[in-house]
């Protein structure tokens, strides 16, 4: 199917235009609410016409620069274009680009990593300003004028609904057949006026396959045929193998005990490899007849529908290796009933996290001795991504595990540290660590009782007697002793890091 042929509605036909034309209509300073999530259903042509107008700008001395809101990452047609000709004055809530990341850490771009279920209350609160431009790609348009979402939704209802006004991209590379799987949540109120959801399990539908807009306000359409930014996933090494094997070994034991169902609870899995491995141990596990209630379908996911494990995903965003999209994109509408996706507000809401009783998997980049989780900044200063959904999912789960091989940068960082150099998830908000040597089940432990355990089951040996050895000083040293600490050395390891390239002394 052409794209003008996804064009069927005469009030959007008669906008069909350039890429040139539409990014022209984005004025210097302006808001732009663009779609996007992990790479999925983000705008692949306007922004690089904007980058180009930018540049040539900037070429003449004018100062233009856009404020960027997005669903999470996108691609590099979006984030990189804009960020390599300093296009972007301001970014949230998520980016994992790494020319963006550059000029967000060079000082270049400001950056405000937020709490993903947060950013459409928090667009509609009015506390995050005004909205000039809503950029959103969709698979296409029906006759009645309803806008079918792409392979993500993120925060496009949003964007649509407070936007002045509309770039449309119809990009006929998505599949016609996503047309019904959406999910589209129009009932969301703001305080004092807020209502429970009411979504009772993590399959249920609430809302329509369609985004409803005022024709009025939408300025541009624009065809593309272009695809998402699919990344492979690396195969599992033998430390995301281990890890995952932990985590079977963990989920076995809560069955015996009682603590969770025979098919599980429902699954979030974030985002990496390593989350990815330990959905591939999930196929060869005895759970079955699992459901998902997570932030993206990655291709481990795709692997546990296709194994019948898994019954159905709830989400907000494809994420799927180039191989992976062309099996979905081939077969959707087999996939299509078994998938929903839904706006990230949903997808992450707390309350649903809370009633569903979900299972948090999330990567960290470095955890202390008490449990605390840094998952976004390295040394304490330079961003990574973000907390993305992390923090919705980690605070609300029915039980919260943060996984990591236990070092980095080839041995020389230890993941298990005397005091995380920021913290995005506090102790309370960490129940279980899983690194390949290991996992710490921390529930209901103490803060020396979970620092003893967590040196033991998940520091590196050749870090662990230097934990030990600092644990052991801090009880004897430390100015309270609930959460032992020596101020002056808890840091020490990133400084010497910093000053040495290793950790190790
Ligand atoms: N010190 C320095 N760098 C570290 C590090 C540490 N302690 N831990 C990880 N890193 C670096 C890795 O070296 C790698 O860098 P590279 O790309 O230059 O090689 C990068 O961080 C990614 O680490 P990796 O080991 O490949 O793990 P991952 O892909 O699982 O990512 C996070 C780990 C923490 C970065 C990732 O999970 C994340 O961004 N989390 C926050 C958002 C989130 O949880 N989203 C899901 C919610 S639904």
């Amino acid at each position: 199917m052409s794209s003008s042929s996804r064009i069927t509605h005469p009030a959007f036909r008669a906008k069909v235009t350039s890429a040139a034309q539409a990014a022209a209509m984005i004025r210097p300073g302006d808001t732009v609410g663009m779609s996007g999530f992990t790479g999925s259903g983000y705008p692949k042509a306007v922004p690089i016409a904007l980058a180009e107008q930018i540049e040539a700008a900037h070429a003449k001395g004018e100062d233009f620069r856009v404020r960027v809101w997005t669903g999470a990452s996108t691609g590099p047609e979006l984030d990189a274009a804009l960020a390599k000709v300093d296009g972007i004055e301001f970014r949230l809530p998520y980016n994992s680009d790494p020319i963006a990341r550059e000029k967000i850490n060079s000082g270049k771009m400001d950056y405000f990593d937020m709490h993903l279920s947060q950013v459409a209350p928090m667009a509609w609160q009015g506390f995050l300003g005004k909205l000039d431009v809503a950029l959103v790609e969709v698979t296409g348009i029906t006759p009645d004028g309803l806008l079918i979402p792409s392979s993500s939704v993120g925060n496009n209802k949003t964007w649509l609904d407070r936007a002045d006004k509309i770039i449309l991209e119809v990009n006929s590379w998505q599949s016609p057949a996503l047309e019904g799987i959406h999910d589209i949540y129009y009932g969301t109120q703001l305080p004092p006026h807020r209502v429970p959801i009411p979504l009772l399990r993590a399959d249920d539908r609430i809302g329509s396959h369609y985004f409803t807009v005022d024709p009025a306000k939408v300025v541009a359409v624009v065809e593309t045929d272009s695809p998402d930014r699919n990344l492979p996933f690396s195969a599992p090494d033998a430390s995301a193998n281990a890890i995952a094997g932990h985590l079977m070994q963990f989920f076995a034991h809560e069955v015996k005990l009682g603590r969770m169902p025979e098919n599980l609870l429902p699954l979030q899995s974030g985002v990496g490899n390593i989350a990815n491995a330990v959905l591939s141990g999930l196929v060869d596990s005895p759970f079955t007849n699992m459901t998902s209630f997570t932030e993206v379908i990655q291709d481990g996911m795709i692997d546990l529908l296709d194994t019948g494990k898994l019954r159905m995903a709830s989400a907000t965003a494809f994420s799927l290796s180039p191989e992976a999209a062309a099996r979905v994109n081939a077969d959707m509408g087999r996939y299509r009933d078994k998938m929903i996706l839904r706006p990230q507000e949903i997808s992450n809401h707390p309350e649903l996290i809370r009633r569903l009783g979900c299972i948090a998997m999330n990567g960290l980049i470095e955890a202390d001795i008490y449990g605390n989780v840094n998952s976004t900044h390295v040394m304490g200063s330079r961003i990574q991504n973000g907390i993305g959904g992390s923090g919705d999912f980690a605070r609300n789960a029915y039980v919260s595990i943060f996984m990591t091989p236990s070092t980095a940068k080839g041995g020389k960082i230890s993941a298990i540290v005397p005091q995380a150099s920021h913290v995005d998830h506090i102790t309370q908000d960490v129940q279980v660590i899983v690194t390949e040597q290991g996992l710490a089940d921390l529930r209901g432990l103490s803060p020396r009782q979970r620092a003893q355990v967590i040196i033991a089951n998940c520091a590196h040996p050749t870090f662990r007697p230097m934990l030990e050895d600092y644990y052991a000083r801090a009880l004897k040293g430390s100015y309270g002793l609930q959460s032992p600490s020596l101020p002056g050395e808890a840091l020490s390891w990133h400084q010497r890091f910093i000053e040495t390239g290793s950790m190790l002394v």
